[in-house]
């Protein structure tokens, strides 16, 4: 009864002491959770591509319909194709606004074809897919605007990075086991930045810390600029290298000349 000898004013002090560490742990744990839940994520934050709920909903019926034979009812992937959580919208834009996607059969390297969605259905898959992971956005305007990009410059980015594959002029070129780099004739801007942000199939990602928004740019330049340009040696011959230039060279230019022999010796006798 020691406690009841003491003070009324005495008792709660020390009561108060031994609370207090409590009291100051919960305010601790309070705040830490108020934070948590301003700033985490939340499912509507996910999907945070600006698509509104039916949009997602439009893309999940989309996709049910024509992609989870081979990428799985969850997504999840299967034996006949990779799950596409976290591949973000600008894969999605890449593969379906090309026509690679949905792929009609499986081989050496999936081909393209006419592309069967309109833009409206893309962008409802690429929002629904975008909204199940984080990914690689579809590149904006800005991000596109090439007007005054440095088409020198981007010249030199895709020599070192791309011209192995593509060939030096985008002519595209042929890889080992029966795959191929397309011809980068005629590829909207979109499609060739989403290339590099993506890296379909065999092609490396090319990711903006690596090579920047501005490099991109250039690339892009460089590639309208090869495809616009006259050609003032005459015939371009495809533009696919020396071999072609050297096989022409011969047949039409040594096959002349011996034709002219020819004919000069028929005359001759
Ligand atoms: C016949 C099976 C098949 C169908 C149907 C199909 N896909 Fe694919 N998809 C594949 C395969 C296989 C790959 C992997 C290609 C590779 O990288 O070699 C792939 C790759 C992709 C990728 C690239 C993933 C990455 O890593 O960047 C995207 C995006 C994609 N598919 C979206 C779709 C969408 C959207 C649909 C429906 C409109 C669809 N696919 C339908 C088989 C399929
Ligand atoms: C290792 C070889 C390789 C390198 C290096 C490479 N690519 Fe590719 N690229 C490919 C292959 C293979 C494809 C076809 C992929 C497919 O069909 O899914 C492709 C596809 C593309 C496409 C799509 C073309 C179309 O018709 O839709 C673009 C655009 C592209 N590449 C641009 C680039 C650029 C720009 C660079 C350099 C920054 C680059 N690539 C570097 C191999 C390469």
């Amino acid at each position: 009864m020691r406690l009841l000898s003491k003070p009324l004013g005495a008792l709660s002090r020390q009561r108060r002491r031994r609370f207090a560490p409590m009291v100051l742990l919960l305010v601790a744990l309070g705040l830490t959770g108020g934070a948590y839940a301003a700033f985490a994520p939340s499912p509507q934050a996910a999907a945070a591509t600006g698509a509104s709920a039916q949009t997602l909903k439009d893309g999940r019926d989309l996709y049910l319909r024509n992609c989870s034979s081979c990428h799985g009812l969850n997504v999840e992937g299967s034996s006949d194709g990779p799950t596409l959580v976290g591949v973000g919208a600008a894969s999605v834009d890449f593969q379906v606004g090309t026509g690679r996607m949905p792929a009609a059969q499986l081989g050496a390297q999936i081909q393209q074809k006419r592309q069967q969605f309109t833009q409206e259905e893309i962008q409802a898959l690429a929002a629904y897919i975008a909204s199940l992971g984080p990914g690689p956005a579809i590149p904006s305007k800005d991000q596109l605007d090439y007007a005054d990009a440095d088409a020198a410059q981007g010249g030199q980015i895709y020599r070192t990075n791309c011209a192995m594959c593509h060939n030096f002029a985008g002519s595209g070129g042929a890889l080992t086991r029966g795959k191929y780099a397309p011809s980068l004739q005629g590829v909207s801007p979109k499609h060739i930045y989403e290339a590099m942000l993506t890296g379909p199939q065999s092609m490396p990602v090319f990711p903006d810390t690596t090579m920047t928004s501005q490099d991109k740019r250039d690339i892009i330049a460089f590639l309208k600029t090869t495809q616009t340009e006259p050609s003032p040696g005459g015939l371009a011959l495809g533009k696919v290298g020396p071999v072609t230039e050297g096989l022409a060279g011969w047949l039409l230019g040594l096959g002349g000349l011996i034709a002219c022999a020819v004919w000069l010796g028929a005359k001759a006798r």
